[in-house]
């Protein structure tokens, strides 16, 4: 049955998002109304800049006191567009503390702040969602947090930012370097004019401390997560990649160590099989691989940023936060019970392809040898490639820790015989 009281929505931030946002609600009214159970209503919109032309959203909804509109007491629902840290964290708490509960897409205070964000929810009894704050369209928080609630996530492995997704996508079909691709990602309107977030993996390691927080009901803030930009990747790294099989992508990956006691959360550039689902995963596409006891593997795909995409996450999370508060229920909160540790870089183990420039003479592939065998590293293959007394050694390990990694890599540069350490990536998804 139909409640005719609107639930009252206020909207914070009318960039990209929020009026795409703003739109829907609008065009859509009915049938938002028809699956919520009652009409949703525009009841405040804040802004940095009143005096923009906002088609469609009444004058008179918005203004720039955000703090009053989220103190007003008589809201249902807030939904957060803003991003950033501040003032986003305050008018969200304070939200809360006024009774609505809350939409947001903002990963970054998510990552930082999500458990105090969610415990203010809990105490005022009231919804934190949060579903656009990843890889905007593709829903990931809701499968991850209801639809494998009865499962056992071992790993998550994802292509969650649209902008270096381009840029390496861009590589590797064309052979161009990073700084080209960049400036066409940014002609494009796909980079920013500071591309900094994306390309240095911050964007990332944000979405990754979300999604490894939910997956293994583990508090994973974003200093639990290494973090290594794309920026480094050249040409050449590809062409390596191409020998192999592989290519380059930048990936989040949230695994559980084989024995179950801990956690690792990490972005970083890595090789992966051209036969694996996500190196199909072309332009600015975002897509996020589980694998997980009884379901096994599971792929989510889509637009992972954008006006509308990332809209359609936000009203999902609407319609959901809408319907709790019709039933006087509120959905799932933080699930953090499982507290396992989360374990530094050092001790993620995986494969390495490293790239090394030597002097090609009588016994120097063994003396490379020795280096990987005395820190326990395994080679799985080397190639060697010769000129004019240089050689290019390409060697790749079997499964290893990065701490013994590091120790190899660290004495080969002693070595005298050793020019150079040219590129040195993980290689994932085998
Ligand atoms: N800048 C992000 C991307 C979208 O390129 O995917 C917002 O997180």
């Amino acid at each position: 049955m139909m409640r005719t009281r609107p639930l009252k929505v206020a909207l914070l931030g009318c960039g990209v998002v929020g009026s795409e946002v703003a739109r829907i609600m609008t065009t859509h009214a009915g049938d938002l109304a028809a699956r919520i159970g009652a009409p949703v209503e525009l009841a405040g919109v804040a802004v940095r800049r009143p005096d923009k032309v906002r088609e469609g959203i009444d004058p008179a909804l918005v203004t720039t006191d955000a703090t009053a509109l989220v103190k007003r007491g008589d809201l249902d629902i807030v939904v957060e567009v803003i991003g950033g840290i501040e003032p986003a964290r305050t008018l969200i708490t304070t939200a809360l503390e006024h009774g609505a509960s809350v939409v947001s897409a903002n990963k970054a205070l998510l990552a930082q702040d999500g458990a105090a964000l969610h415990a203010a929810a809990e105490k005022h009894g009231r919804d934190l969602y949060y579903e656009a704050a990843v890889a905007g369209a593709i829903p990931l928080i809701r499968p991850l947090r209801e639809s494998l609630a009865g499962d056992k996530v071992n790993r998550v492995l994802g292509i969650v930012n649209g902008t270096t997704n381009f840029i390496l996508d861009k590589m590797d079909t064309t052979g161009a370097g990073y700084q080209e691709a960049l400036d066409e990602a940014t002609a494009l309107g796909y980079a920013e004019a500071d591309p900094t977030a994306d390309v240095e993996g911050f964007d990332a390691a944000a979405k990754a401390a979300i999604l490894a927080g939910i997956a293994f009901h583990t508090r994973v803030r974003l200093d639990d997560v290494h973090r290594e930009g794309m920026t480094e990747v050249t040409a050449g790294d590809f062409a390596s990649a191409r020998e192999m099989g592989c290519t380059i992508k930048l990936l989040a990956i949230c695994e559980r160590a084989e024995d179950g006691a801990s956690v690792t959360a990490r972005v970083h550039p890595a090789m992966i099989p051209l036969s694996h689902p996500l190196a199909s995963v072309r332009g600015a596409y975002n897509a996020v691989f589980v694998e997980s006891d009884a379901a096994g593997q599971l792929m989510f795909y889509g637009p992972g940023a954008g006006g509308a995409p990332t809209a359609s996450a936000v009203l999902g999370d609407l319609v959901a936060v809408g319907r709790n508060r019709l039933s006087g229920a509120t959905g799932p909160g933080e699930s953090a019970y499982a507290a396992l540790p989360v374990s530094p870089m050092g001790e993620v183990v995986t494969r390495y392809h490293i790239s090394l420039d030597v002097a090609d003479k009588p016994g120097v592939l063994a003396q490379v040898a020795t280096v990987f065998a005395e820190h326990g590293v395994s080679i799985d293959t080397v190639r060697q490639q010769g000129k004019d007394g240089e050689a290019s050694l390409v060697v790749v390990t079997h499964r290893a820790s990065d701490a013994a990694l590091g120790g190899t890599v660290e004495a080969l540069r002693k070595l005298d015989t050793v020019r150079g350490v040219a590129s040195i990536m993980r290689v994932e998804g085998e």
